[in-house]
């Protein structure tokens, strides 16, 4: 039959589209991915808005059992929900070539993306470079590779989104995030990331969010509230997207 691949937005219950309620309201299984993005409102009040049970697809269902959603949509209809759009993560495509592979129909439904929800701060999108993110370091983990993206786009002025890590029970802020990158910075010393940088800090976008544009240092003391938060850090600006940043100082 069909896999449903259906973009659920950023923000609540309410944020599907009418195409994708459609879809979702004639399914005989429907998973919500649960790892790479979180909603604004309980797995219950979408079971209400969709009058579905959701089963939750962890990490290693989706990367490690995907047969086990594959397999019902052999024969049946399936919805795969996503916050956010589709493909707005790194890890789905696997999901739709496997499922095309076994024969399996796939429909794409799409929604907003926090790729582009950014667009709101004033920055223009197509003068974003590589996307990247920071994971909560460890003990033998601590990556710099941000630091490494922001360095390279600035180099070619252009602007970076910086996503930040998602675990079961936490969700990275824009503090923590500032901490961390200070932290590269005093390692590594390039100026790429220091107290006088300008960053816009964002949260909850696509709701109630709230944006806030100014050094790197100031933003560390701003409570952004509830989850989920993003960071820009800006390239040249062009004297419109300049404007459009005072918004937020
Ligand atoms: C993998 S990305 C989101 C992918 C999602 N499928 C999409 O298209 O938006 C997840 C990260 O984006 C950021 N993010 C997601 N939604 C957000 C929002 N509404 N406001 C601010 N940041 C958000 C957070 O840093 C989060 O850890």
């Amino acid at each position: 039959m069909t896999l449903y691949m259906i973009g659920i937005g950023l923000d609540n219950a309410e944020d599907i589209t009418y195409k994708g309620l459609r879809a979702v309201e004639k399914c005989d299984y429907v998973f919500l991915e649960t790892y790479t993005s979180k909603l604004h409102c309980s797995v219950k009040e979408l079971e209400n808005l969709y009058g579905k049970e959701i089963i939750l697809a962890d990490r290693d269902l989706v990367e490690k059992n995907a047969e086990e959603i594959l397999d019902k949509a052999k024969d049946k209809e399936v919805a795969f929900l996503v916050v956010g759009d589709v493909f707005g993560a790194t890890t789905h495509t696997d999901i739709y070539l496997r499922a095309r592979k076994r024969g399996i129909g796939v429909s794409v439904i799409n929604n907003a993306s926090v790729l582009t929800a950014i667009g709101i701060v004033g920055l223009e999108l197509y003068k974003f470079g590589k996307t990247t993110s920071i994971p909560y370091p460890e003990e033998n983990f601590k990556p710099e590779t941000a630091y490494d993206v922001i360095k390279k786009n600035k180099e070619c002025n252009l602007h970076t989104q910086v996503l930040l890590d998602i675990k079961p029970d936490r969700n990275m802020t824009v503090n923590e995030a500032i901490e961390i990158l200070f932290e590269i910075e005093s390692k590594r010393k390039e100026k790429v990331f220091t107290k006088n940088t300008m960053i816009i800090g964002c949260a909850r976008l696509g709701g109630n969010y709230k944006i806030k544009y100014g050094t790197a240092n100031k933003l560390l003391k701003e409570d952004f509230g509830e989850p989920l938060h993003c960071i820009i850090v800006p390239g040249e600006l062009h004297f419109i997207e300049e404007e459009a940043l005072e918004m937020w100082q």
